[in-house]
């Protein structure tokens, strides 16, 4: 028993749009998680995240189970109020994060042992262990455990571990339980293989999930191929559940990603490009760095309705991130964030009114215009 349900409201072409409803609120889809890696977006207070528009954040099993510990964020009182953010969380389930950043990784059928970036201290991941971990933290939606290979990889490596995290797919949900108003989504793997994805696909709708996410994309392989498997990988997955593409993108990766079914990503780009001072805009990428912003008196964009946008100049916004002063990243990070967010309600509108296709014509050809 669920009380996790998804709407689908309308189709165009492959694209959807929905709702997911959590007892924290409702996940308007196609949604753009930010990433909330240490129990906060960077340089954002949560009520800022929530006015850009997010209606879901992630959090990391990795980092929390590390820094300050899933258990002492269990005694005071879960991430949710930790954290000061009341709407849904989604955790990531730790392997990947694992894989990345921690050192003396070591992987067996029973899950990954490795030391730790912030300490050198030894610790396991397991998927029963990631169950617990993402419990204490009282995320909303839980990821299983899984591993992803870093591409490019033989097949056959690819294959092997496809099946392991087939089989830790199955352990996550037993050790998930029966947990009302919280879901447990399954995570495809495969490569670019479309044969391994499909043997994915069956694996975990054999197993049954709440939603399913493509996982092992974005990892260097490039758009084309991305898209190229993203083809056929949605299509594997069940029609009636939500699609959660992991890590992605760029604008242009995430418009072309609901292009072909997917309903849910998440990643670090605004937040992390706000504060290096790249700046997404509906005309293209702009680097405040840049000199020539130095005495430029126009906003970033003036049909942005964002705070950098409506107080600040160029120029202000170009002083404060030469200045290293802390408003840049904060400006920026929310400028970067509520762009983001415009190109989910921009989509989730266009999908409803049956006019995706000329929406996403549109999007192409304002970016094409040059300088910025
Ligand atoms: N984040 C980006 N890609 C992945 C993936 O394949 N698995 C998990 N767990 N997290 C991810
Ligand atoms: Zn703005």
């Amino acid at each position: 028993m669920t009380l996790i349900t998804f709407r689908k409201d309308a189709t165009d072409g492959k694209a959807r749009t929905g709702v997911l409803s959590t007892p924290r609120g409702d996940i308007r889809t196609p949604a753009f998680m930010p990433v909330g890696t240490a129990a906060t977006v960077k340089a954002m207070l949560p009520e800022s995240v929530a006015a850009t528009g997010a209606d879901i954040l992630l959090g990391n099993t990795y980092h929390l189970m590390l820094r300050p510990t899933a258990e002492r964020i269990d005694r005071l009182g879960g991430l949710h109020r930790f954290m000061n953010w009341d709407k849904p969380i989604l955790t990531d389930s730790g392997g990947f994060q694992v894989m990345s950043l921690a050192a003396l990784r070591k992987l067996t059928e029973k899950g990954v042992t490795f030391k730790s970036h912030i300490d050198g201290s030894r610790h396991e991941i397991t998927p029963e262990r990631s169950m617990e971990i993402q419990k204490l933290l009282g995320s909303d939606i839980v990821m299983c455990f899984d591993e992803c290979p870093a591409l490019p990889a033989d097949k056959t490596r690819i294959a092997q571990s496809m099946r392991l995290s087939m089989r830790w797919a199955q352990r996550s949900r037993d050790a998930f339980g029966d947990r009302p108003g919280h879901a447990l989504f399954g995570i495809q793997q495969g490569g670019l293989e479309q044969d391994l994805r499909a043997e994915s696909a069956a694996a975990l709708t054999e197993i049954g999930f709440d939603g399913y996410a493509v996982g092992g994309l974005a990892v260097g392989e490039g758009q084309e191929a991305m898209f190229g498997c993203l083809d056929f990988a949605s299509d594997q997955l069940p029609q009636d559940k939500p699609r959660y593409l992991m890590g992605v993108g760029k604008p242009d990766d995430i418009v072309g990603a609901v292009a072909r079914g997917i309903d849910m990503m998440d990643c670090v780009l605004p937040s992390r490009s706000g504060r290096t001072g790249q700046v997404f805009t509906r005309h293209g990428v702009l680097n405040i760095k840049n000199a020539r912003h130095q005495d430029d008196p126009r906003p970033i964009d003036d049909a942005c309705t964002c705070p950098a946008c409506t107080k600040y100049s160029r120029a202000y916004l170009h002083h404060v991130f030469r200045s290293q002063e802390m408003i840049s990243s904060m400006l920026l990070t929310w400028h970067n964030l509520h762009y983001f967010q415009q190109i989910m309600d921009g989509m989730r509108k266009a999908i409803a009114a049956g006019t995706f296709t000329r929406w996403q014509a549109d999007f192409h050809a304002n970016r094409a215009g040059g300088d910025i």
